[in-house]
């Protein structure tokens, strides 16, 4: 989604902040500007499009590449269309204050029409604008930049997170969070504000993460960090657990691509040091402290969004099935607004790549406020769902770049299967069978590496059928979120039209639509249900759908009734989500490209889904 560079220090700040939006061309976006100050004046370029049209237009700007601080932004755009207009940084209409934002100011238009009726007047249709004449205004009657900025949040509600400049202090960065990420990264003498450490780690390892309703007040080579009722406070600096090195394409022409090979080395991340196969036992340090409270818990809820909802509707078969607790899933966005009943013995488990999906959280805060026990799976360390937590395990699977999730969700499902074990072992679970399932677990990175060598073939496959605007995936038990997950896939890159079923569903409606040639993916690995599937798979057959199945190494039967196969290693059933996916990645994958759609950077989509 959008996203903040900032800089102050020694170096010409244009640099670092072209090169930091370029780190965050990933997030998502639909237009781009920088502000610097420069000859006692607020100076901008912006634009609508791409970072290279921002290049073009910073060109005409020379004095903001003598500046040695600034400001710069990618738009997703929420209100207003994505038009230079439109386009960060804002200016106060007196020219004083210059910002840039993240987030939603919820309350803009009562906000908008004061600010109007105060005489100021607006050039754009964001609600980002509003904030920047708010500061202005505050500003006009304290004369004192701080306690305008502090003043504005203060009759803000939403979300945000916020650099601001002001023309009349030259040295001197403002920046705020609420609901928004902010990381400040500290150099030698410099400081590199941004909404993703990927745009800070070129240039430093030391990062200070904001709280909500904190604000960092950088002066030069100082930096101190108050809340917004002028508390100070005092945060740690952390260092960024990735490098350089892992947010590069190394080769690969996609960073999705490269991330759907990276698998079996984030699974192998994932599971280091949690399966202590000579005890028989999971161990997972970031839930220690809950662990008592943990056995103890009568039902679990996930929640998430997405691909990480799919994970969720993994983790409910997999919770239910190995360690016998009731475990549901749910939308964080539904969760939030239903007032849902939490009881007694209720743990609800965040799972989110990013940490900071505004649902996810909410559904978060919602659960926590309820008494639940809240529980994170996460990937990015320190982010907001991750502090705000109870406990949690982080997933280890490096930097997702690909706006299209899945060594996240491979290493999300990895998790659940570690948890499910570590809680079943605790209850019921026999050392013999523990034993048998951590094995399997640990084979998983091996098994993958055989699916990832059917790359060429999946691509011929494809090649057939990717002019085709309409699929189903149908799957069955476990295999029924893979389905969901294979035709989420399919549709966010390739902007194919896909439905995910259960496979049995099928003949309640779905049925109508197979026509001669559409393709049918289903999800058919050995399985207790598998003559069912192979019903299933007649059915489609007999309408003259094009059917490409997904099968256990061995099977040669189904080539009988499949146009195409995708084979899958043997593993327990608990675990065949891990290797039925990853066909589904790499089918998804070739289908974009083939359309010669911008798999990384898919229209109309962000990676980090910060607003609601
Ligand atoms: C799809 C995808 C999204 C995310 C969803 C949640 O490929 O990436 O559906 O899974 O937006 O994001 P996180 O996991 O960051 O909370």
């Amino acid at each position: 989604m959008c996203g903040i560079v900032g800089y102050i220090g020694h170096r010409k700040a244009q640099d670092i902040l072209v090169e930091g939006l370029k780190r965050l061309e990933y997030r998502g976006y639909d237009s781009a500007g920088v502000c610097a100050v420069a000859d006692g004046a607020l100076v901008t370029a912006k634009c609508p499009g791409r970072i290279a049209n921002l290049e073009e237009r910073l060109a005409e700007v020379p004095a903001i590449g003598q500046a040695t601080l600034g400001i710069a932004h990618t738009r997703w755009a929420t209100h207003g269309s994505p038009t230079e207009a439109n386009a960060h940084p804002h200016l106060s209409d007196d020219g004083r204050i210059a910002l840039v934002h993240n987030g939603i100011i919820e309350n803009y238009l009562p906000l908008k029409q004061w600010l109007q009726s105060k005489g100021r007047t607006f050039a754009s249709q964001t609600d980002s604008e509003v904030l920047s004449n708010l500061i202005a205004e505050f500003y006009a009657s304290s004369g004192d930049f701080v306690e305008a900025v502090r003043t504005a949040l203060h009759e803000v509600t939403g979300t945000y997170g916020i650099a601001v400049l002001c023309r009349d202090e030259p040295d001197r960065i403002v920046a705020a969070r609420r609901g928004s990420p902010l990381i400040v990264g500290i150099g030698q003498d410099e400081y590199i504000i941004a909404s993703d450490a990927s745009a800070i780690v070129a240039h430093t390892a030391n990062v200070v993460y904001l709280h909500d309703n904190e604000m960092a007040v950088i002066d030069g080579d100082q930096m101190r960090t108050i809340t917004i009722d002028n508390v100070p406070t005092t945060r740690e600096v952390e260092l960024i657990e990735y490098s350089l090195e892992e947010i590069a394409l190394d080769g690969f022409d996609h960073f999705m691509l490269k991330e759907i090979f990276e698998q079996p080395q984030s699974i192998r991340d994932c599971l280091r040091g949690r399966l202590n196969m000579r005890e028989s036992r999971v161990q997972l340090g970031g839930i220690e402290s809950v662990a008592r409270e943990l056995v103890k818990t009568r039902r679990f809820i996930f929640t998430a969004c997405g691909t990480a909802w799919h994970a969720g509707l993994i983790g409910e078969f997999l919770f239910e099935d190995l360690a016998r607790i009731p475990a549901e899933t749910e939308y964080a966005s539904e969760f939030r607004y239903r007032n849902p009943i939490i009881e007694d013995g209720t743990a609800v488990i965040a799972i989110s790549q990013s940490g900071e999906t505004a649902d996810t959280l909410a559904a978060l805060r919602e659960a926590r406020d309820k008494g639940a026990l809240a529980l994170g799976i996460v990937n990015a360390v320190g982010s907001t769902i991750a502090r705000e937590t109870d406990a949690g395990v982080y997933l280890h699977a490096g930097p997702e770049i690909g706006v299209a999730s899945t060594k996240a969700f491979t290493c999300q499902v990895a998790v659940e299967t570690m948890l499910a074990l570590y809680l079943g072992r605790r209850k019921f679970m026999s050392q013999e069978i523990m034993t048998r399932f951590m094995e399997a677990l640990a084979a998983i990175p091996g098994q993958i590496e055989t699916v990832l060598a059917q790359s060429d073939m999946i691509r011929d496959v494809v090649s057939r059928v990717a002019d085709r605007e309409n699929w189903l995936f149908l799957g069955r038990g476990y295999n029924y979120p893979v389905a969901l997950e294979g035709a989420l896939k399919l549709k966010e890159i390739s902007y194919i039209h896909a439905e995910g079923l259960p496979a049995a569903e099928m003949k309640h409606g779905p049925i109508a639509l197979i026509h001669k040639g559409m393709p049918v993916v289903f999800i058919a690995p050995r399985c207790g249900v598998y003559d069912k599937i192979i019903s299933n798979i007649e059915e489609v057959r007999a309408r003259g759908g094009y059917v490409i199945a997904v099968a256990t190494e061995g099977n040669k039967e189904i080539r009988r009734y499949a146009d195409a196969v995708f084979y899958v290693p043997d593993c327990p059933q608990a675990l065949q989500p891990l290797l039925t996916v990853i066909p589904l990645q790499l089918l998804a994958y070739q289908a974009a490209v083939l359309r010669g759609c911008n798999v990384d950077k898919p229209r109309n989509l962000a990676k980090s889904v910060t607003v609601e």
